[in-house]
């Protein structure tokens, strides 16, 4: 139970396709909030439980030959993600932390979606059977193009030829087609998704995000 004089946290996912730099850009933010005295949760998905990391694993080494069915892949993602929201986001948000999620069910939408077919309009009653009206406070997108992305891959593994990820190794096409998803989902969730251009170094993309977060912590209130 939530004090009265404790206000809610903050529920920020980070987004983009593989290569933007979300994952340093979230261990940077959280750096950042906790030196303005914000009690923090990092999260990912898949993952943040260990029902959502057994998932992770039992799903991203499934073989590309016998791959989940994207419908079916939803359902697993959809069962640890609100596994995540009742034992993890919900209760720390209750008690004031703020919660970084490296990515949320904005991911569902582009890879299961508008990747795999999935149809839509399932996919969001399926979000809303699993964390009802629940949305993130605020959304971080990383748009970058794909062709930037892969060479930062090919950089983070200069000793991998083959790098064996099933996801990095998609071709630039398809990753085309996650940036222009996600692009599509930020003009319909104008109300939470911010875009953050990652084509700047570390450190200017850095400072963007922080604008956005100064915003936030300006706007609500914080713990005392
Ligand atoms: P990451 O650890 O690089 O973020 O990789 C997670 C991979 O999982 C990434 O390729 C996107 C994919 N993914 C989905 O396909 N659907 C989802 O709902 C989530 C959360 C991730």
């Amino acid at each position: 139970m939530r004090h009265p004089d404790v206000p809610r946290g903050q529920f920020i996912t980070f987004e983009g396709g593989e290569g933007t730099g979300k994952s340093t850009q979230i261990r940077h933010a959280a750096t950042y909030l906790r030196s303005q005295d914000i009690p923090i949760l990092l999260l990912r998905e898949p993952g943040g439980t260990p029902e959502g990391e057994a998932m992770r694993t039992l799903w991203k080494h499934s073989s590309s030959e016998r791959a989940w069915e994207p419908l079916a892949e939803a359902f697993l993602l959809f069962a640890a993600r609100r596994m995540l929201w009742c034992r993890e986001i919900q209760p720390h948000l209750t008690q004031g932390t703020w919660v970084l999620c490296d990515r949320f069910y904005d991911s569902t939408l582009v890879y299961q979606g508008v990747l795999g077919g999935a149809d839509i309009e399932k996919l969001m009653k399926m979000k809303t059977l699993a964390l009802e009206e629940n949305e993130p406070d605020i959304t971080l997108l990383f748009d970058l193009s794909p062709n930037t992305a892969m060479k930062r891959i090919a950089q983070r593994n200069p000793n991998c030829q083959n790098i064996a990820d099933y996801y990095d190794s998609m071709s630039i096409k398809k990753h085309e087609k996650i940036r222009q998803a996600y692009l599509r989902l930020a003009k319909i969730f104008t109300f939470r998704i911010r875009i953050i251009k990652a084509r700047a170094s570390e450190a200017v993309v850095q400072q963007s995000v922080r604008q956005v977060l100064d915003d936030l912590l300006s706007r609500v209130k914080r713990p005392t």
